[in-house]
């Protein structure tokens, strides 16, 4: 008996010494079995081609029929008819036609001369599929469909790959294309779609929004996403850092959150308490703010007293109620630190500034069930600049200013799944990343202009004077 330990050896196997190398066998597939399954594709390509294009089976069936039954003069009567039918469709409902027919064309020529064509080699030469030869292990483009900003492409994925691998080449992918950017969404197992935008949507500043009649404070409309839809900024509930260079648009970001809570200002059920070291960015809107101050003492003043307002209120609620209702008694608080290094990094006085970090680190890591929320800007994202960046569930980044800021703002990954914050243009300011809870592909958005018109109209309806 072999001793437990001693690896046993076959004797009729040659081992790796002997220089023999063991290779898989090559089983060849029967020709018949192969000559099947292409009979069983076009079978089945035959079969569901009228449900994959009925039109365009549909038209070309109907010009045959034309031409085999009635010659040259029917065929021509029928695409006569075909024509006059397109344009009473245009005038009539001009919507429906734009949006069936112009992006349905669109779609198919990019299908056809964009991305069938370039597929293989970009995938390839982006790391997704193996080889030129090894077709069967390429991802299948299932369909491109195309609306009035974007392309979106869905794929099938190989077995063995995963979303993943697509969300860290979207920067080679959007240049395989020559797309701006491209987003991955997950459709489902082993379904993914590519969202490539055909122009930048963000180019243009978005004037001030309108205000809301009906305020929800988990969801302010402060800008727009890249798809045209609105960007919502959740401040109840959690707190929100906003990075970026100088005259990235921080102020914007501020401004359009203020704006969007003026109705809830006005009731009473919303405060604003603004702390402005700059004395630039928040001093003209300064009759809109519960609370102000500009100067590093006042400042810590403001902060401890919102600390202090925050226990008595969580000692209040303590094993009565576990979440917060904005009302006129107890409203919703938000507490807007414009440039919050100054506080925690640049203050000469050591005092002010372990006071502020101990302040903003209790409203932070206790105020979110009990209606106290920071709203904070900041420039320079380090650590040695700012060590509480992470007790801020919420961040967006605007332009920065190296790519290695970017995951510290946004979490590991984000640069890799495209958040090329530091690739902002700089006649872009307002445009920034975000990630949404639902998903952790970041999202590219613009914040809306507040101008100082705006702030002076905001202050004259809804501002108090001071006593
Ligand atoms: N969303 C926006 N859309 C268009 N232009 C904007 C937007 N935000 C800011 N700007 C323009 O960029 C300028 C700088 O913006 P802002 O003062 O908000 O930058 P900032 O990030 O707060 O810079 P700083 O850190 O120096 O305060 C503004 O004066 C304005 O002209
Ligand atoms: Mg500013």
């Amino acid at each position: 008996m072999a001793k437990v330990g001693t690896p046993q050896t076959s004797p009729t196997l040659p081992t790796p010494a002997q220089g023999v190398r063991w290779t898989t066998p090559i089983v060849e597939t029967p020709g018949i079995v192969v000559l099947a399954s292409w009979i069983w594709r076009l079978t089945r390509f035959l079969v569901t081609l009228p449900f994959r294009f009925p039109v365009l089976v549909a038209t070309v069936a109907v010009s045959f029929a034309a031409w085999w039954w009635l010659d040259w003069p029917g065929l021509a009567g029928f695409w006569a008819t075909a024509a006059v039918a397109s344009l009473v469709w245009w005038r009539t409902w001009p919507d429906s036609y734009r949006r069936c027919v112009p992006l349905r064309v669109l779609a198919w020529w990019r299908h056809v001369f964009v991305y069938r064509r370039h597929w293989q080699p970009v995938l390839v030469i982006s790391g997704l599929a193996e080889s030129y030869q090894e077709r069967r292990y390429l991802p299948r483009i299932r369909r491109v469909t195309c609306d009035t900003w974007a392309d979106r492409v869905r794929v099938s994925l190989v077995a063995g790959t995963s979303p993943t691998d697509f969300e860290t080449r979207v920067a080679e992918l959007a240049h395989g294309f020559q797309a701006p950017s491209c987003r991955v969404v997950v459709d489902g197992p082993r379904r993914i779609t590519l969202e490539f935008p055909r122009h930048d949507t963000l180019a243009d500043p978005i004037d001030a929004l309108d205000i809301p009649d009906a305020v929800d404070l988990a969801a302010l409309p402060v800008g727009i996403r890249e798809d045209g839809s609105p960007w919502l900024l959740r401040l109840h509930g959690t707190h929100v850092l906003v990075a970026g260079v100088t005259g990235a648009g921080k102020g914007s970001v501020i401004w359009s959150a203020v704006r969007a809570m003026l109705p809830a200002i006005d009731t009473g059920t919303a405060q604003v308490w603004a702390i402005d070291p700059k004395r630039m960015e928040l001093s003209y809107g300064r009759a809109l703010f519960a609370q102000y101050a500009d100067t590093g003492e006042a400042a810590v003043a403001v902060l401890e007293s919102a600390v202090e307002q925050m226990q008595h209120r969580a000692a209040r609620y303590a094993g009565k109620r576990r979440s917060h209702t904005p009302t006129a008694e107890d409203p919703f608080v938000l507490v807007v630190l414009d440039e919050v290094a100054f506080l925690t990094a640049y203050h000469p006085d050591r005092d002010i500034r372990k006071r502020s970090e101990n302040a903003i680190a209790t409203l932070t890591s206790q105020g979110r069930s009990v209606g106290f929320a920071v709203l904070a800007a900041l420039q320079d994202p380090r650590k040695e600049v700012m060590n509480l960046r992470n007790l801020f569930p919420d961040k967006v980044a605007l332009r920065l200013d190296e790519a290695s800021q970017v995951d510290m703002i946004l979490g590991e990954g984000a640069r890799d799944r495209g958040a090329n914050a530091h690739l902002i243009d700089p006649t872009l300011p307002g445009v920034g990343y975000v990630r949404m809870e639902t998903s952790p592909a970041p999202l590219r958005v613009r914040a809306a202009y507040v101008s100082d018109d705006n702030i002076t109209a905001m202050t004259d309806v809804y501002g108090v004077e001071e006593a």
